[in-house]
């Protein structure tokens, strides 16, 4: 179910059951020759969307922009500063909170964006801890990668040129969800060199295809199927867990 799509008595009907929703978070920036430039925020939305409509959960609207300044020497990268972006999600979480959501679940698709969601939780546990009030709701991140299995199914994909940016992987997932979108394009060199970067002109000097070890020529969109049919499963487990918990009754045994 897509709180989007929804109307707000059905979504109200949802709270009466359930206080948890799943809100995939992304990014909008190049992924290589081949890679679409929504990947990041495309992998965590289809994953959610499918695991959403097997098991009844409510998925949010995907939170697209994310931290990409290092990616902004390729056309068509967008960036927030993470100032704009802890205070975005604040903003997020406020409104869900307002109408008695309890659990938030950020999926996320993109590596940096990590620390500023951590960040953007700091911020919004603040005001209750400053105030000495508890805070009446739990946030968690999790990145669709590193779901319980889905790495070694991934690995065993592609033994060989998975990489770390613009993935094999990432793209077999977009190649599933959009297959009239699929680009045929030869690498050079296969695969793309490896290391650290700092700003948009370093990271286009050290990586001037845009891609971080990786050979994302040996996507298809079945091995994106079997990527997403595995991660589905195992976000349905954790948020299934987040929801039904009750922290305060576990902190208080
Ligand atoms: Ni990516």
């Amino acid at each position: 179910m897509l709180l989007h799509h929804a109307t707000w008595p059905e979504v109200d009907a949802y709270l009466a059951r359930c206080k948890g929703i799943i809100i995939p978070i992304g990014s909008t920036e190049q992924h290589g020759p081949n890679g679409l430039v929504g990947t990041d925020s495309i992998c965590p939305e289809v994953i959610a969307t499918e695991a959403g409509t097997e098991a009844g959960i409510l998925v949010g609207p995907t939170f697209n922009v994310g931290i990409a300044q290092h990616h902004l020497g390729f056309a068509g990268s967008m960036t927030l500063r993470p100032s704009t972006m802890i205070a975005a999600l604040n903003d997020w979480i406020e409104s869900l909170a307002r109408h008695g959501f309890e659990q938030i679940f950020f999926f996320n698709g993109h590596g940096g964006n990590i620390t500023t969601i951590n960040a953007a939780f700091a911020e919004y546990y603040a005001n209750y801890s400053l105030a000495g009030e508890p805070c009446p709701i739990q946030l968690m991140q999790r990145n669709w990668w590193e779901l319980n299995g889905v790495m070694a199914t991934c690995k065993k994909i592609f033994p060989v040129g998975e990489g770390m940016h613009a993935t094999a992987s990432e793209v077999s997932v977009t190649q599933y969800a959009l297959p009239q979108a699929i680009k045929k394009v030869e690498m050079s060199p296969k695969i793309a060199p490896v290391g650290g970067f700092a700003d948009a002109a370093d990271y286009r000097e050290r990586f001037p295809d845009g891609r971080i070890g990786s050979d994302p020529a040996q996507a298809t969109p079945e091995a994106g199927a079997e990527i997403v049919s595995f991660a589905k499963q195992a976000l349905i487990g954790e948020a299934r867990e987040f929801f039904g918990m009750d922290l305060k009754t576990e902190a208080a045994e």
